[in-house]
C-alpha cells in the first residue's frame, strides 16, 4: 500500500469484537457470515492507518457446555480445549485478522468478572431473590428455559420451551408450562426454591433510554425495538446459577455461579488484556477507562441485542467503565 491510499486524518485507537461463538459446538455459517463481515470492516480500517484491533474468544461457560462435554465422555475443560483449536482452525482458514482469539474460561477472565461483580454489588446494584425454578430431580440439575418443554399456557400447543411459544408466540415463565417436562431424562420436574443474585438493571432506565435512544450508537431499527423494551419497563437481570454449573463461582457466594452472559461480554475485554499483556505500547486502561478515548465497537446478531444494547452498557456504567461506541 502506497502512504496516498492513507487518509491523512490522526489515527483513531479502535477495539472490534465479534460475538463469541459457544464452546459446545463447531463454527456455521451464520458465525463465518459476522466475522467476514466484521473482519472487512477491521481491515478497511486499518487499510486507513488507524489503530484497529479485532478480538474474539470462545464463549466457554453454561448449562449447554456442561452437557456436551458429559455427551463426548469428556470434562469440561477438555471439551472447550478441543473446541477451541477446531474454532481457531476453521477462522483461520477463513483468514479472519484476529488479533488474538481467547477464551472466557480463562485467569483474565475470571479476575475482571470477579471485580466488576465487586463493583456492581458496591454500587448496590446486585439484589439477592428467591425464585422458585423446575428443577429436575432424577438430574439433580435446576432446567434452564430451553431445557424444558410442555404445553403452551395460552394456546395449548404441545412440546413448547419454557421461554415462549412458538405457535402462537406469547412469553411466559417455564413455571407456567403445562404437563412440562425435562428435556435430558423426560422426568416431570419439581419446583425447587433457591437464592439468586440480580444485576438492578430497572435502576438503568434513564441511562439506557439515553443511550438507546441517543441516535450515536445504534441503527434506528435496533433503537426503535429496545424503545419497545423500555417502554415495558425493564425487570431485573437474574445473574446467577446453582451448581452443578460449569463456570465461575460468585467470590460472596459458595455454590453459586456467574450466568454465562454476566462473564461472556467480560471476555471481551479479557482477551484484550491478554493481548495487552504480550504486547509493547498497548495498554488495556487506555481502551476501556471512562476516560478513555479509544472507540469500541461490538458487532452482532440481532438476537443478542438485549445483552448488548441493555445489560453490558449498564454494567459498564455501574463498574466505572466506558460503554462501546
Ligand atoms: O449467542 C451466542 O452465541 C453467544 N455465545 C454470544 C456471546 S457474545 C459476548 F457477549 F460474549
Ligand atoms: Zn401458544
Amino acid at each position: 500500500m502506497t502512504s496516498s491510499t492513507r487518509s491523512n486524518t490522526i489515527p483513531r485507537k479502535i477495539l472490534v469484537t465479534s460475538a463469541l461463538p459457544y464452546a459446545n459446538g463447531s463454527l456455521h455459517l451464520g458465525h463465518l457470515l459476522e466475522t467476514i463481515q466484521t473482519d472487512i470492516w477491521v481491515r478497511f480500517q486499518r487499510l486507513q492507518g488507524h489503530d484497529c484491533h479485532y478480538i474474539c474468544a470462545d464463549d466457554a461457560h453454561g448449562t449447554a457446555i456442561m452437557l456436551k462435554a458429559e455427551e463426548n465422555n469428556r470434562t469440561a475443560e477438555a471439551q472447550i480445549a478441543a473446541i477451541k483449536e477446531e474454532h481457531e482452525r476453521d477462522f483461520a482458514g477463513f483468514n479472519i485478522s484476529f488479533d488474538n482469539f481467547h477464551s472466557t474460561h480463562s485467569n483474565e477472565n475470571h479476575e475482571l468478572s470477579k471485580a466488576i461483580y465487586l463493583k456492581l454489588r458496591d454500587n448496590q446494584h446486585i439484589v439477592k431473590k428467591d425464585i422458585d425454578q423446575l428443577y429436575d430431580t432424577e438430574k439433580g440439575l435446576f432446567l434452564a428455559d430451553r431445557f424444558v418443554k410442555g404445553c403452551c399456557p395460552n394456546c395449548k400447543a404441545p412440546d413448547q420451551y419454557g421461554d415462549n411459544c412458538d405457535a402462537c408466540g406469547s412469553t411466559y415463565n417455564a413455571s407456567e408450562l403445562i404437563k412440562p417436562y425435562s428435556v435430558y431424562t423426560g422426568a416431570t420436574p419439581e419446583l425447587k426454591q433457591s437464592t439468586h443474585y440480580f444485576f438492578a438493571l430497572s435502576e438503568f432506565t434513564e441511562f439506557l433510554t439515553q443511550w438507546t435512544q441517543d441516535g450515536q450508537h445504534l441503527q434506528q431499527s435496533v433503537s426503535n425495538k429496545l424503545k419497545e423494551w423500555l417502554e415495558q419497563g425493564l425487570h431485573d437481570w437474574d445473574i446467577s446459577r446453582d451448581a452443578p454449573y460449569f463456570g465461575f463461582e460468585i467470590p460472596d457466594a459458595p455454590g453459586k455461579y456467574f450466568y454465562v452472559w454476566l462473564d461472556a461480554p467480560i471476555g471481551y475485554m479479557a482477551s484484550f488484556k491478554n493481548l495487552c499483556d504480550r504486547t509493547d505500547g498497548l495498554n488495556f486502561e487506555d481502551y476501556w477507562s471512562r476516560e478513555s478515548t479509544a472507540e469500541l465497537y461490538h458487532f452482532i446478531g440481532k438476537d443478542i441485542i438485549n445483552f448488548h444494547a441493555l445489560f453490558w452498557p449498564a454494567m459498564l456504567e455501574s463498574a466505572d467503565l466506558r460503554t462501546p461506541n
